[in-house]
């Protein structure tokens, strides 16, 4: 039995993302949608989904479709239940959330961020993750195997996030545990037990940032909690505490599990691809389109949401305000009307690009931080384990939409 149906005459497709037979390799599906139906009815999820790039590319740039709805319709217009008691302290942290706003709120706080994060220009981190990358290495070498998403791509986006942060790294196991029991609450059906514990993570993480925010206030350092707690006035307003420990755990949050996934997914498409990894990394232009290349064949992040802001009409389609579509962009990463053999992992294609990292306004803060650490941590590993191979078929985690590896076994 095939793990998906599309009617391409109605327009509408069926596809459980709980069912591993998807979850594991959608892109079969998203060829077929490609070939009858790039626009189509979602019926597991109720709604219009996109996989076309060029409408992924447009429909993320078109204000009139918005992250967010409560600015622009009640709960009550919405059919929405009353928020929960039990989770307020995780709401608390989202509230703030860059990507819980939009303009003017969103406008605002991203200049401010965005300021404090590109005044420590990421490029100057580059010694120190090759440091991270060969010290994480050595601790490994000489087992001749490894499961490598635990051993590597976990700890050196965490540690190098914290430090950019002004957390010790030793915290980055403590942070993680909070921002993992966090982004549980944007799985498919969560369960109240979920609840309450991201909640309890919530608090947790929120008493401790408000701890070193008073250590920093008495004795300002060079790091990003200084800089946003000290970022000149946008619109007369500065960011105030709770926007910054809401930033600051997005930006754990955020900048972490996208991070891990990109990495294990890359060495899992270089290894099955067969191709000689010292070209690859020949050098630097050649491994910034590497890790383009491994960004578009196997993207981290499958599906995000938007709500239309207004009745809207798109192509001939209409969309009535509050209603939700899917933007699929490891599907739009694959479109044969954008890329010559869509299917194949080829990093000296000339036609690459992606959108693995969203568009318009909302376009990922930390990508320039993201293209580093990824160019740096393969590199390093091909350089230092040339005879690195698969020891196990690596499998997909359960949850479609954040498309990453539960483990990645290698030998060498
Ligand atoms: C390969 C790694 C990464 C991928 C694929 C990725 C992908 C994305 C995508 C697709 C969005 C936009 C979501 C939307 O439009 O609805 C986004 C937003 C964001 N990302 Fe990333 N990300 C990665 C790494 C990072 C890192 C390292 C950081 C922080 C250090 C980060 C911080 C953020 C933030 C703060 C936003 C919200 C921006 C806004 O709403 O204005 N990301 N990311």
């Amino acid at each position: 039995m095939t793990a998906y149906s599309i009617d391409a005459t109605a327009r509408r497709a069926t596809a459980k993302p709980r069912d591993a037979a998807f979850y594991q390799n959608p892109y079969s599906f998203y060829a077929e949608l490609h070939r009858g139906a790039p626009t189509f009815l979602w019926e597991d999820y109720g709604h219009w989904c996109f996989s076309g790039f060029k409408d992924v590319s447009a429909l993320l740039r078109d204000k009139r479709f918005g992250r967010e709805i409560l600015h622009v319709m009640t709960r009550e217009e919405l059919g929405w239940a009353a928020p929960k008691d039990h989770t307020a302290a995780f709401d608390r942290t989202e509230k703030y959330s860059l990507l819980a706003l939009e303009p003017p709120a969103h406008t605002r706080l991203r200049t401010l961020v965005n300021r404090a994060f590109v005044s420590r220009n990421v490029e100057q981190l580059r010694p120190r993750i090759e440091k991270l990358a060969n010290e994480t290495i050595d601790s490994f070498e000489s087992d001749g195997g490894v499961e490598l998403i635990k051993a590597f791509a976990a700890p050196i986006p965490a540690v190098v996030i914290a430090e950019m942060i002004g957390l010790p790294a030793d915290m980055a196991p403590q942070l993680l545990n909070w921002s993992n029991r966090m982004v549980q609450m944007y799985m498919y059906r969560v369960t109240h037990e979920t609840e309450l514990d991201a909640n309890q993570a919530s608090e947790d993480f929120m008493a401790y940032l408000r701890e070193v925010i008073a250590e920093r206030r008495r004795a300002p350092r060079e790091d990003l909690l200084t800089h946003m707690l000290t970022a000149d006035p946008v619109d007369g307003q500065k960011l105030s505490e709770d926007e910054v420990i809401s930033t600051a755990i997005l930006l754990l949050n955020a900048g972490h599990e996208a991070t891990v996934h990109t990495t294990g997914n890359a060495v899992k498409t270089i290894l099955e691809s067969g191709l000689d990894p010292s070209r690859l990394f020949a050098n630097e232009a050649q491994t910034a389109a590497t890790v383009e290349e491994c960004l578009r064949f196997d993207a981290p992040l499958h599906m995000f949401t938007r709500y239309a802001l207004s009745d809207i009409e798109y192509e001939g389609a209409t969309f009535k305000k509050g209603e939700v579509i899917g933007l699929m962009l490891g599907a739009a990463n694959r479109d044969p009307a954008r890329f010559k053999e869509a299917d194949m992992f080829d990093p000296f294609r000339p036609d690459g690009a992606n959108v693995s990292f969203g568009a318009g306004i909302h376009f990922c803060i930390g990508a320039p931080l993201a293209r580093i650490e990824l160019q740096v941590a393969l590199a390093t590993l091909f350089k230092r384990l040339p005879t690195v191979r698969l020891a196990a078929e690596p499998s997909y985690n359960n949850v479609y939409h954040f498309h990453g590896l539960e483990r990645l076994d290698l030998s060498w």
